[in-house]
């Protein structure tokens, strides 16, 4: 019988922190419904005795993270992360993501940034083939002047919706407004990463480009799929 959502989500990101996360590690914490039970498997090698030291990448994730025990330091107090687990909104077949539908994209990409191996947890409703094909594109704009920034994200080809929380605009952790960016497909993701980039009053956007280290991914029979794995299996 297939799993619910809400099993194969705590499967893979317990597979996630027993295959990757060793005594005496940084380990960066991720974000949304799949990194939270990341977060409580943390917590209890934290409780078993392993010395983690943790960076979130949310307010939210940093409160539970702090319910469950787990020491969690500002990023400039480590100088960097051996390991994040985080999940992902898309993965199309060579890793390169889609984030930040849970709107902490902007830490989540600094995060990810400082760490060494960045893991991603996941099951199979996230795999596309084509960035863009499922899910909307987040931005996250400077709250001054973001119409303007809203017409030129337009003039990339997307249809731009700011994104909306209890009847008002959606602030992020970092003070921001998200614009949900709907593309067709997102045909070059690094050529549109390029000129997402120069937009002003543009702080960062979703595409998470060269970033994953590996993408396990949950099938409904229970079993854990690991991306690289299957890549490095398919040089041989
Ligand atoms: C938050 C994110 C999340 O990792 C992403 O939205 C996946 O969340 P979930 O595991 O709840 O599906 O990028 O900004």
């Amino acid at each position: 019988m297939a799993l619910e959502a809400s099993e194969m989500k705590k499967i893979v990101a317990e597979a996630a922190v027993d295959r990757y996360v060793k005594d005496g590690m940084n380990v960066g914490l991720g974000t949304g419904s799949t990194a939270y039970f990341a977060i409580k498997r943390i917590g209890e090698l934290v409780a078993k005795g392993f010395n983690l030291t943790c960076v979130a990448t949310s307010v939210q994730s940093e409160e539970l993270a702090k319910e469950c025990g787990i020491k969690v330091v500002d990023l400039d107090e480590v100088d960097h992360l051996d390991i994040t687990i985080d999940g992902a909104d898309e993965v199309d077949p060579s890793m390169q993501l889609i984030k930040g539908l849970g709107g902490a994209l902007l830490r989540e990409k600094i995060v990810a940034a400082a760490t060494v191996s960045e893991i991603i947890i996941c099951d199979g409703s996230k795999l596309v083939d084509k960035l863009g094909v499922k899910t909307h594109l987040p931005v996250e704009v400077l709250k001054f002047g973001h119409l303007h920034t809203k017409y030129a994200l337009e003039r990339q080809g997307c249809k731009a919706v700011l994104r909306m929380k209890d009847g008002k605009p959606f602030v992020t952790d970092g003070g921001n407004y998200i614009y949900d960016c709907k593309f067709e497909a997102i045909e070059k993701p690094f050529f549109l990463e390029t000129r997402l980039d120069v937009i002003p009053g543009v702080v960062e956007n979703g595409l998470f480009l060269n970033t994953a280290y590996d993408v396990l991914v949950c099938r409904p029979d229970g079993t854990v799929m690991s991306m690289a794995d299957e890549a490095a299996n398919k040089k041989e």
